[in-house]
């Protein structure tokens, strides 16, 4: 029975009074987004999974621990995403987006999967909020993207709590050299290596630089640094990001052992991490060869994805307001057959009107939908009885002060409603 009274280990549903906080936190990424001229794109929660082993790497531990691949019964191999790059990427070509000019800028509103090992701030089921921008090389890009999440942290209140961390990973040449330093400081620990990263020793290195066995993260930290072993255009390119975001008054600190966990990234890498957490609420970075690697022509690009459960989480731990949460804006209570019947016809307008209203839809008493209007937080309320129609007037109660203004009930309703309401004084709170 538990199987289906229980969600699956590692998800959350988000019910009513969560959902709410989702919606404004999510409506100031977008905005955010928008600002900086990005374009919503939504994809597919499943694609080939070629597609991630190409993308995200097959010695990464995504790859090889945490993805949900199943064969579908066309006997097709299909993986759920466990990020958002690699469809945004495959969708930008396949869709011929490039074919607007350049930059593309894309945002995402998405649900992840990665078979975890479920913890606070660690779930099967993530979300994540993501840029991509493809078509250009420039740094500008790179301090754009990281100014652009720091204006989301700082508009949700977390940017006291965010330390941002950038590195560069270099480009493919650099990387060469760098490569075999590593493998050779760390062929000198191989007994001491996980069996992951003993088989990681050959083909990517890196990799075990972000091995969570704290062994291996011993070992790594006294591993050469990427950082020494830029090629000259990488490091122009990672002194100019820094220039940028100086000039802009973003504190950054550089972290050299900042690698990232997705193969796909060059360059210019950063994350987010919360002081009071220790996990990171956010990273991205550029990734220069994914589009051609995903069949498309060289194309540079780069990106961020915020966890939005990690966000919500440091939010509702730090006390963070999110104002009103009222859905209802005036409640039309009702005695009597009559006005029951014409509680719900006003209530039908208001709504026609985008006015947030309700009514009885249990056929109550008077005592018992006040005490409803009470906890559905309506700020204002109508009661009719046969008085009332008699009379086509009724009395607008402000819920808070108690003020009361006469409102008609005939044609001009909403208008004399209206003209109450905006002479009264406390508007609903503003929020972020
Ligand atoms: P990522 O670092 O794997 O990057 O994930 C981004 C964020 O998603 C993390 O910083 C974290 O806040 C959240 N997150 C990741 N895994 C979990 C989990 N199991 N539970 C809860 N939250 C989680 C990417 O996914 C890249 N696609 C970001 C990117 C976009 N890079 C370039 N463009």
């Amino acid at each position: 029975m538990e199987l289906i009274t229980k969600a699956p280990k590692g998800t959350v549903d988000i019910i009513p009074g969560e959902s709410e906080k989702w919606s404004l936190v999510e409506a100031v990424m977008t905005d955010e987004a928008e600002l900086n001229g990005f374009s919503e794109i939504r994809t597919p929660v499943f694609e080939h999974t070629e597609l991630f082993l190409r993308s995200v790497g097959d010695t990464t531990d995504v790859v090889e621990k945490q993805m949900y691949t199943f064969e579908d019964k066309g006997g097709r191999s299909i993986t759920l995403r466990p990020e958002g790059t690699a469809g945004a990427v495959r969708a930008m070509l396949e869709n011929g987006l490039y074919n607007g000019g350049y930059p593309v800028k894309l945002y995402y509103k998405t649900s992840c999967y990665r078979y975890e090992k479920p913890q606070a701030g660690r779930l099967r089921e993530l979300h994540q909020f993501g840029v991509e921008m493809f078509g250009t090389a420039e740094p500008a890009a790179d301090a754009q993207v990281i100014a652009m999440a720091m204006s989301i942290f700082n508009r949700l209140g977390l940017a006291d709590d965010i330390e941002v961390s950038i590195n560069s990973i270099g480009c493919p040449t650099c990387r060469a050299e760098y490569r075999k330093a590593l493998r050779t400081y760390l062929e000198g620990y191989k007994d001491q290596l996980c069996e992951t990263c003993n088989s990681r020793l050959e083909r990517n290195p890196m990799r075990i630089l972000d091995c969570k066995s704290p062994v291996c993260g011993e070992i790594a930290k006294g591993a050469p640094k990427i950082t020494d072993y830029l090629c000259d255009d990488c490091r122009a390119h990672f002194e100019k990001v820094q220039m940028l975001l100086k000039s802009i008054d973003i504190p950054f600190s550089i972290d050299p052992g900042l690698v990232r966990g997705l193969d796909y990234y060059t360059r210019t890498v950063f994350e987010f991490p919360s002081k009071r957490f220790g996990f990171a609420l956010g990273g991205g970075g550029r990734y220069d060869g994914l589009v051609e690697e995903v069949g498309g022509k060289p194309t540079p690009a780069l990106g961020f994805g915020l966890g939005l459960d990690r966000i919500l989480m440091a939010m509702n731990e730090m006390g963070a307001d999110f104002g009103n949460d009222s859905k209802c804006e005036v409640y039309i209570a009702s005695l009597g057959e009559a006005a029951q019947m014409k509680a719900f016809q006003l209530t039908e307008k208001m709504h026609s009107c985008g006015i947030a209203a309700d009514c009885d839809l249990c056929a109550r008493g008077l005592k018992a939908q006040m005490k409803y209007a009470d906890k559905i937080g309506a700020q204002y309320s109508i009661v009719l009885g046969d008085d009332e129609i008699a009379n086509g007037e009724a009395v607008l109660k402000n819920m808070k002060t108690g003020e009361k203004k006469k409102i008609s009930l005939n044609d001009d309703f909403v208008d004399t409603y209206i003209t109450a309401v905006t002479e009264q004084e406390d508007a609903m709170p503003i929020t972020f």
